[in-house]
């Protein structure tokens, strides 16, 4: 080793620095220290910079060593950093310019949308009676939208559901897909991968081709229930839904159900709760009629139970739709189903 006075001046550049540093009380000067040994022009820098006209060997030692205590000093110098730092902050308490004893900021805390909690609320009274929850996909295949419940191409009953199609009028000269305009295709999917008896309910978007105003929304949420077994009424329809309607709109509730044309159920009913708000005197609410319509109902059409490949004769069952907006908004007395969707804090802090 021939250069040990270069060794030497680096571990005297180390010492010098690390004693300068301990002296620096005042947190700004620490750059000027880091600039005066390691900025471009720095003593360290220059010793790393002379390496070139060193031998080889004498290089590498050299250089490992000024490395070395580059890093050393600059983890010294984040030490002092900090402990300036905490120095100064100790010094603001004692000089009360901090008040320790003051409570701290509260943090806002979000909340669930009005929308979730009521798909959670109704979800509850039907896992009380049994039944499942599953979801589907918003994405349908024409075939379960339609074709599978009993609502074949060039029907009328297809109008009844304005729909957002996603392929365009193709060489097959038929749309495939669609943005399912009802949960009700979960109904097919379900019952095509299950055996009776089924008790499920699924909630879930839907979406339609439609303009916007207080009470339509072009994506909105529904929720579907279905029951299948050996025997299921008319009744069985009637009590779950009455129960329903009393856990959710309160005890004294009456339901009414009246007759109502859906492709996929036989006999297929509307059903309103009797108006919560003037008890069925008449008001703004339920239209000056004292009722209120919330959900559309019905048996299971028997060629939908076909479609899935379930002996009709040996199963019955009932199915129920409702837009989950609608009975939040009834709840709550919303006016305008677009404040769910317009991301107004003031609005969904309420709930
Ligand atoms: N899917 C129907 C709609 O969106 C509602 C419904 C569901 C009616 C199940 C009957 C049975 O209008």
């Amino acid at each position: 080793m021939k250069d040990m006075p270069k060794i030497e001046e680096i571990k005297r550049i180390e010492q010098q620095a690390t004693q300068n540093l301990s002296k620096i009380s005042d947190i700004d000067k620490i750059d000027e220290w880091r600039i005066q040994y390691m900025g471009r022009n720095g003593q360290l820098t220059k010793v790393l910079r002379g390496l070139g006209q060193l031998e080889v060997d004498d290089r590498r030692i050299v250089g490992a060593t000024a490395n070395q205590v580059k890093t050393s000093l600059e983890n010294e110098m984040e030490k002092h950093q900090l402990k300036l730092e905490n120095y100064k902050i100790n010094q603001q308490i004692h000089n009360d310019q901090i008040d320790v004893t003051l409570p701290g900021r509260p943090t806002t805390q979000g909340n669930m949308h009005p929308i979730t909690k009521t798909i959670r609320e109704i979800s509850e009274v039907f896992i009380a009676m049994g039944f499942s929850v599953e979801e589907g996909p918003e994405i349908e295949l024409a075939k379960y939208n339609f074709d599978m419940l009993n609502i074949p191409d060039n029907h009328p009953a297809k109008d009844m559901w304005d729909t957002l199609w996603i392929d365009t009028p193709s060489s097959k000269n038929k749309h495939s897909m669609c943005l399912r305009t009802h949960t009700s295709p979960m109904q097919a999917r379900i019952m095509e991968s299950n055996d009776p008896p089924i008790r499920v309910l699924v909630p879930g978007k839907a979406f339609r081709y439609e303009a916007t105003d207080a009470t339509h929304e072009w994506h909105f949420h529904q929720i579907e229930g279905l029951a299948i077994d050996k025997g299921i009424t008319f009744a069985n329809l009637k009590g779950t839904l009455f129960e329903f309607a009393k856990r959710m709109f309160g005890d004294n509730r009456q339901v009414r159900f009246r007759c109502d044309f859906f492709p996929f159920v036989e006999p297929g009913v509307d059903m309103s709760i009797d108006c919560f708000k003037c008890e069925g005197d008449g008001c703004k609410i339920c239209s000056e009629t004292g009722w209120i319509e919330i959900l559309g109902a019905g048996m299971v059409h028997p060629a939908v139970l076909a479609n899935v490949g379930y002996d009709a004769a040996k199963y019955t069952g009932f199915a129920f739709g409702m837009g989950v907006e609608r009975i939040c908004m009834l709840k709550h007395g919303i006016e305008d189903i677009r404040l769910f969707y317009s991301n107004d804090l003031r609005f969904l802090k309420q709930f």
